[in-house]
């Protein structure tokens, strides 16, 4: 029995250097997270390689070279990155799961394009798949391939987990592909996200739009039960908790804090997007910055925000105008001693990341939606036992668990500016105990166990529908 995942991303992709092309490791993301998973069944995993290779002895080789380790990529030319990936997953699906339904753009031929990449990835997918395997289908770009699946081969578990809000139905209501999209998440036999309001809002919609029985947990089909749940993802919370132990990350930390100076750390990580609230989170520091000037020259923010998704308007906007908000707030406040924002636009390794966790005085963590946030959790692991506070969103899906948070509403830039405060003058004693409570949590909920649990409960519904 195999377990094939299926994401838009593999955890590899190909990149051209030096005239040549190679596989490297993609960086962070959902992939990556699953990617430490460790199963019993053998693991298949098909989704796309970050380019696009001409038919040609090279691409056999780096064909090759994946095949061996089970990775079974999914070629998709510029325009079905244009449109599908751009387009409608990035520019219809995404704000609106986001809840930002006036950044959607709406073009039809987004639409077939989807269409045409959620059958590409069935094909490649149906090469492998034999009756009794396990597929796990991932994420709002291939919302369509349970259905499409269960078409091609019967005799399976098909599971599918989204890792974004799933909208409220008044929202969701107003595309006009709903049916088919709630068509195409029905060919599985388990849909997971991470919250129990994200999964009511799944049901309600199935209810409206195609009129199913629905109980809490369960939507009962012509001929089958498919069962909804919620399910929080965690990370490799080992990996984070024992990285400061790592020599080299320890000299990285000790460097990055020489260079920051003695002053207290705030530090802000995210892939460049609107929904992480970027722009408010950096007004909320302009306005602790204005109203507490005993704090000046003693507290830096270190923000870090990795490119993504640059091509799509609203992205390439959004990176402009971070660019010029952090260049008024330091214009403003730096002097020949102080830098108030430290601003990097890239990539940080893991090394890198783990080693301004450990340093970090306070995770500002502010998204104005998000399916989870994994950066909270992995801050959190990383501090060890060394103080830490933890400012988060209520509107990160990680909310729900991380009860010992600074919980804040994004939107509120006095309760934000507020919060920056009581978490710089909370005692140590208090910062390791809301620290340990949250770290209690997250080191059983890891991303393993979630994807145990999960794979469990599929089976589950099989033996359900069997007997
Ligand atoms: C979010 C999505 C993932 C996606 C990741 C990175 O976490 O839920 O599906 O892989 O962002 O975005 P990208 O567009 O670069 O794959």
């Amino acid at each position: 029995m195999k377990l094939i995942i299926i994401s838009n991303r593999l955890p590899l992709k190909i990149i051209e250097e030096d005239n040549q092309y190679k596989v490297v490791a993609s960086d962070g993301g959902l992939a990556t997270g699953l990617n430490s998973l460790e199963t019993l069944h053998e693991k298949h995993w098909v989704g796309w390689p970050g380019m696009y290779l001409e038919e040609g002895t090279e691409k056999e080789q780096i064909d090759a070279e994946m095949l061996k380790q089970n990775f079974h990529p999914v070629y998709l030319t510029p325009e079905q990155i244009e449109n599908y990936y751009e387009g409608y997953s990035n520019s219809v699906l995404w704000p609106m799961c986001h809840y930002f339904s006036t950044y959607m753009r709406y073009e039809p031929v987004y639409w077939e394009a989807y269409k045409e990449v959620n059958k590409l990835f069935c094909d490649e997918a149906c090469r492998i798949i034999e009756p009794g395997d396990i597929v796990w289908v991932q994420d709002y770009q291939l919302m369509l391939l349970p259905a499409l699946i269960r078409e091609c081969v019967q005799d399976i578990s098909i599971g599918y987990f989204l890792h974004i809000p799933f909208p409220s139905y008044e929202l969701f209501r107003s595309l006009p592909e709903r049916a088919d999209l709630l068509n195409g998440l029905l060919g599985a036999d388990l849909v997971g996200s991470h919250t129990h309001s994200y999964m009511r809002h799944f049901i309600s919609a199935v209810y409206r739009v195609l009129k199913y029985d629905c109980n809490l947990d369960e939507i009962q089909l012509d001929s089958r039960v498919v069962d909804v749940d919620a399910l929080p993802m965690g990370i490799n919370y080992q990996l984070y908790y024992d990285s400061s132990l790592k020599t080299a990350i320890r000299k990285k930390a000790k460097e990055l804090k020489n260079n920051f100076g003695d002053g207290k750390i705030i530090l802000s990580v995210d892939r460049l997007d609107y929904s992480k609230g970027i722009l408010i989170r950096l007004e909320s520091f302009r306005q602790f910055l204005e109203n507490h000037p005993e704090w000046h020259n003693r507290v830096s923010l270190v923000m870090i925000v990795s490119p993504s998704r640059d091509n799509v308007e609203m992205y390439a906007e959004l990176k402009d105008q971070i660019d010029q908000m952090v260049g008024s707030i330091n214009g403003k406040y730096s002097t020949s001693q102080w830098t108030p924002i430290h601003y990097f636009y890239r990539g940080f390794d893991f090394n890198e990341v783990t080693a301004i966790y450990y340093i970090a005085d306070v995770a500002l963590v502010t998204p104005l939606r998000d399916g989870m946030n994994l950066v909270a959790k992995e801050y959190l692991a990383a501090k060890r036992t060394k103080p830490g506070v933890l400012i988060l969103s209520e509107m990160a899906g990680a909310s729900n668990e991380l009860y010992d948070a600074i919980i804040v509403n994004p939107t509120d830039v006095k309760e934000v500016e507020n919060a920056i405060l009581t978490a710089l003058e909370m005692p140590v004693a208090e910062q390791k105990q809301s620290l340990k409570a949250m770290q209690d949590i997250i080191s059983v909920q890891t991303v393993q166990q979630w994807a145990v649990d999960f794979i469990e409960e599929l089976g589950g519904v099989r033996k359900k529908m069997i007997s």
